[in-house]
């Protein structure tokens, strides 16, 4: 169904848990080994089949990390069971994802995004504060064995901390059917909040200026290619280039909360109408109804870390 502004909501992102195994500095996390408050399987399930009704046609399972929840491809496969879903994604840190990846596709996990900062040793260890590059890089390869389907790798850039990986991050475009996407660093911790740490993509764009536009998105996309290259660059800019206009989606929170848009501090409370199906529903359309024009980023106190909200 299309919000207040004309815009058709057709995409729910599913955080399934706020605990994350890693901790990297940009994201702002509070408290990561918190369970209590976490939605079970059965909730998580009812409220995204009030959303699927409401025209939602893609999910993403978000955390937090997705994978540190044992029921998450009892989840998956019944999220996939809900008549009207197309599109059945999921967003990981990737270290655990050689375990998983097999079970997730048979689960109806069609892509995975993957979040991936540097390809270097050490710089990922400062940046994650875990040693567990390789796990990573043995996940991506998992992954594509199982078939999951597109998989895309997510990396914010921060000056003076990894700027220098993204050459090698798009080198995995060049070598591999995979789209390597750089999100421009939001204000979710005190080191996002630095604006001197946000390297732009138009920054990059002309750093690297072999790059060529496909004149085509994918969602708040804009991809890129270049001579011999397998996968895409993609350039993903809330901070540079704002996309709200042509925004679709909204977010469950792991406690069941509903957060209208990633950077506005509303959120509305489902959890409570669980069981209640007329009523779920109401709430749900309601919540699509006052999906805010835009993001207030800069405008208001910083907001939770993106642990809570899974990007
Ligand atoms: N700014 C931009 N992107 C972020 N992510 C996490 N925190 C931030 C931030 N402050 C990214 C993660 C992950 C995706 C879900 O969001 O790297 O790839």
């Amino acid at each position: 169904m299309k919000d207040s502004f004309g815009r058709e909501i057709n995409y729910l992102r599913v955080s399934v848990t706020e605990r994350c195994n890693l901790s990297c500095v940009y994201c702002g996390k509070t408290d990561c080994d918190k369970k209590e408050n976490e939605l079970t399987a059965d909730e998580i399930v009812s409220i995204a089949d009030a959303f699927v009704r409401c025209g939602v046609t893609k999910i993403r399972l978000t955390g937090g990390e997705p994978l540190v929840r044992s029921d998450i491809c009892s989840i998956a496969a019944r999220l996939r069971g809900l008549p009207g879903l197309g599109t059945l994604a999921l967003t990981t840190n990737g270290v655990y994802l050689r375990q998983y990846a097999a079970d997730l596709k048979a689960a109806g996990v069609d892509s995975v995004n993957i979040s991936l900062d540097s390809t270097d040793g050490s710089t990922y260890r400062k940046l994650t504060g875990a040693d567990v590059l390789h796990r990573v890089l043995e996940g991506i390869d998992e992954a594509r064995r199982v078939g999951l389907s597109p998989i895309k790798i997510n990396a914010v850039l921060m000056r003076g901390v990894n700027e220098d990986s993204a050459a090698s991050l798009i080198d995995l475009a060049r070598e591999q059917e995979i789209d390597v996407r750089f999100i421009e660093l939001m204000p979710f911790s005190d080191a996002g909040e630095d604006a001197s740490r946000v390297v732009t993509n138009d920054e990059l764009r002309k750093r690297f200026s072999f790059l060529r536009p496909l004149g085509v998105r994918d969602g708040t996309t804009e991809l890129y290619t270049a001579d011999g290259f397998r996968g895409r660059v993609g350039f993903i800019s809330p901070i540079s280039h704002r996309f709200c206009h042509a925004c679709n989606r909204m977010r469950l929170l792991s406690d069941g909360r509903v957060k209208l848009c990633l950077g506005d501090e509303t959120t509305v409370d489902l959890r409570p109408l669980v069981g209640k199906r007329e009523e779920l529903l109401r709430a749900v359309r309601s919540c699509i109804r006052n999906k805010p024009a835009g993001h207030r980023f800069g405008e208001q106190a910083q907001p939770h870390g993106l642990n809570r909200t899974g990007g």
